[in-house]
């Protein structure tokens, strides 16, 4: 077991470039299984979910191999279409490979993410959409078998932009029969990478990022190279970090209009965000003044993934603001541990009240789930004397390398084999299944 020591209160200063996306190479990792070819996709980061992903697809038959940054997938000879139980439950994200595996081999079996510790999750929107291509799905306690002779296209209407189902939808009717509309899709900048990533490899999606996603079904794909997009939860980590130490910091390859959501946030928090094309350079006041309301909705609305991190921040500025998280219900469950550091945040439901205070103080506290383990460690950057964080590997899942970036703008952090893992982090801690 590994854990974060931190020694805070050091200002954050100097440059930094984001990661790829996780979220955009996860579904296009999973969609290369359609293409009978090799892709090359560049700027895919090595972190702990995306691992995950590259081992289910040697476990299907697959061959990947990773130089760098970049990931060569070649998926010419899929020679199983099942996925180990044990994988499937540790990533959620894992339910896309229902969509390229029914597409590529006529059936797929997978077994069920299990319940996770920021809600419950169902995956119904999934299974009714592929239903609705054509597929026969048969539920077998934990397991799902799904299968087609020929996905055909449909109408699918769904009753939330769900994130996940838009990209399982995209995939699996990019090879298929007829036309497939999208209503009501989630218009994540990630959805855009993968519409734009299968359009290479010859799909013909249009109206990605907008109220309606139209798919032209397509008799095959051919192999492409993909730049992934840069991780814009993750620059809105590093403003929060930034933030909350009173920094000055540039981060290098943002994408100005997949963070422009956050952007007033910080203003409001009284930085001051320069952009120069895809740099962006922010300086943080002393002390940070409160945001009034922020409220998570899908995108271009606030994302609920940077409400954690921005949660932590704001433990620290003058007055009390008020976080209403509508998309995942338990989604303030790392709070209980934030409150450790010394803070005020106080959670009814779905909304956090959190009224500033003047210092946080080092503490021994563990993740929940990656978000919330990214918060933790913004706390611990921001507070006087130790901090340690537990239970890491939430955070490895989403975060490649995250102390050594942190390190290199300051931070005094540092990565450690933890000897004596206590019962708490044993039976707290322990792994889930989170986005
Ligand atoms: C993705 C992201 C995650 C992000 C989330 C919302 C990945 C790998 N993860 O997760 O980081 O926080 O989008 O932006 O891209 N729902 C159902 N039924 C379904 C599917 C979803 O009720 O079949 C509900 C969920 O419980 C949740 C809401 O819809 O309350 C949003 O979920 P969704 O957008 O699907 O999130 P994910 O794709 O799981």
């Amino acid at each position: 077991m590994e854990i974060f020591k931190i020694s805070g209160q050091n200002a954050l200063t100097g440059d930094v470039t984001l990661h790829g996306a996780k979220n955009s190479a996860l579904p296009i990792l999973c969609a290369a299984i359609l293409i009978k070819g090799t892709c090359t996709i560049h700027n895919c980061p090595d972190l702990r979910d995306v691992r995950t992903t590259i081992k289910i697809l040697e476990s299907l038959g697959c061959k990947v191999n990773r130089h760098g940054d970049t990931v060569t997938v070649n998926s010419a000879e899929i020679t199983d279409s099942q996925i180990d139980e044990n994988v499937m439950r540790t990533m959620r994200s894992s339910i896309l490979f229902l969509g390229s595996l029914v597409s590529r081999m006529g059936c797929a079996s997978i077994y069920l993410p299990g319940g996770c510790d920021i809600g419950t999750r169902p995956v119904d929107m999934h299974i009714h959409a592929l239903k609705s291509l054509g597929a026969v799905i048969r539920e077998n306690g934990s397991s799902i078998t799904c299968c087609a002779d020929k996905l055909t296209g449909a109408k699918i209407i769904l009753p939330f932009a769900s994130v996940g189902a838009t990209e399982n939808i995209m995939i699996a009717a990019a090879i298929s029969k007829g036309r497939t509309t999208i209503v009501n899709p989630a218009r994540e900048p990630e959805i855009c990478d993968l519409a734009e990533f299968l359009n290479k490899c010859g799909a013909r999606i249009y109206g990605a990022g907008e109220s309606t996603v139209e798919i032209e079904g397509v008799e095959s794909l051919h192999p492409c190279e993909h730049r992934i997009i840069p991780d814009r939860i993750l620059a809105s980590t590093y403003m929060s970090a930034c933030a909350i130490t009173g920094g000055e910091i540039t981060i290098h390859d943002v994408r100005p209009t997949h963070l422009a959501p956050v952007f007033p946030v910080f203003n409001e928090m009284g930085c001051r965000l320069y952009l120069d094309r895809d740099k962006l350079r922010m300086d943080a006041p002393k002390r940070l003044k409160r945001v009034k309301m922020i409220k998570t909705m899908p995108f271009p609305a606030f994302p609920t993934d940077s409400q954690s991190p921005v949660t932590a921040a704001l433990t620290v500025a003058k007055g009390t603001s008020v976080i209403k998280e509508n998309i995942f219900e338990n989604r303030f469950r790392f709070v209980n541990q934030l409150n450790r550091f010394g803070s005020d945040v106080t959670v009814d439901e779905q909304m956090a009240v959190i009224n500033g205070v003047k210092s946080l103080h080092g503490a021994d506290v563990y993740a929940t789930d990656l978000r919330g383990g990214a918060a933790l460690v913004v706390a611990g950057l921001a507070a006087q004397g130790e901090t340690i964080v537990r239970a890491i590997h939430h955070i490895d899942r989403g975060y490649a390398r995250l102390e050594e970036n942190l390190k290199a703008l300051g931070a005094d952090i540092k990565r450690i084999k933890d000897e004596e893992v206590t019962e708490k982090e044993n039976n707290e801690g322990k792994p889930n299944i989170c986005p």
